[in-house]
């Protein structure tokens, strides 16, 4: 069984009780769940699967604690490693830059040899523009708990099943 480390930076909790919900859905222990505040780089270097989570802030910009979050991730030995993201937006109010950070994230660490697993088509979404969205595909899955919280548990769920079947 693969390591998986639920990693996540939230500002008003949104990003947070879905980063519970995702460990919850893989039965992986309450230690696994980790604010970005909280990582180390030789914490990272443990996990074989890393699902990094953030919500996007003011025009596009990653959730705060990620600025500090995104230099320890870099420093960690990604190479080999499986990486999914499971980005918080508003699509409705944020169009443009629905769901950027999981996108400026994936930018910083495209090239160290990781596996992206858990790409997603964008069918279903009604957004302008995202950072997320990269050759047509979301780098992966965007969840709009503020418009749409009613499709959050089933993209979760056929996400985490995108997501088991390529580890
Ligand atoms: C001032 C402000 C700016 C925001 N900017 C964006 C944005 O550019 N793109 C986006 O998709 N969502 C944006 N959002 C929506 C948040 O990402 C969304 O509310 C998210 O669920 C917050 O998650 P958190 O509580 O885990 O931080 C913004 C929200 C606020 C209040």
């Amino acid at each position: 069984m693969r390591k998986i480390g639920v990693i996540y930076g939230s500002t008003t909790g949104t990003c947070e009780s879905i980063a519970n919900k995702i460990a919850k859905q893989l039965d992986i222990s309450i230690l696994d769940i980790i604010n970005v505040t909280d990582i180390t780089t030789e914490r990272l270097n443990n996990y074989d699967v890393l699902l990094l989570g953030s919500s996007t802030w003011g025009d596009g910009e990653l959730q705060d604690d990620w600025y500090d979050g995104i230099n320890k991730l870099k420093a960690a030995n990604l190479n080999g490693k499986y990486i999914g993201f499971f980005g918080c937006g508003d699509s409705y109010s944020y169009p443009d830059t629905f769901c950027d950070a999981i996108g400026l994230i994936y930018k910083e660490i495209a090239d160290s040899g990781c596996n992206i697993i858990g790409k997603i088509s964008t069918e279903g979404y009604d957004y302008s523009n995202s950072l997320a969205e990269i050759e047509n595909e979301l780098i992966g899955v965007a969840l709009d708990d503020v418009n749409e919280d009613d499709m959050t548990d089933e993209r979760i769920i056929s996400w985490l099943e995108l997501v088991k079947s390529q580890i």
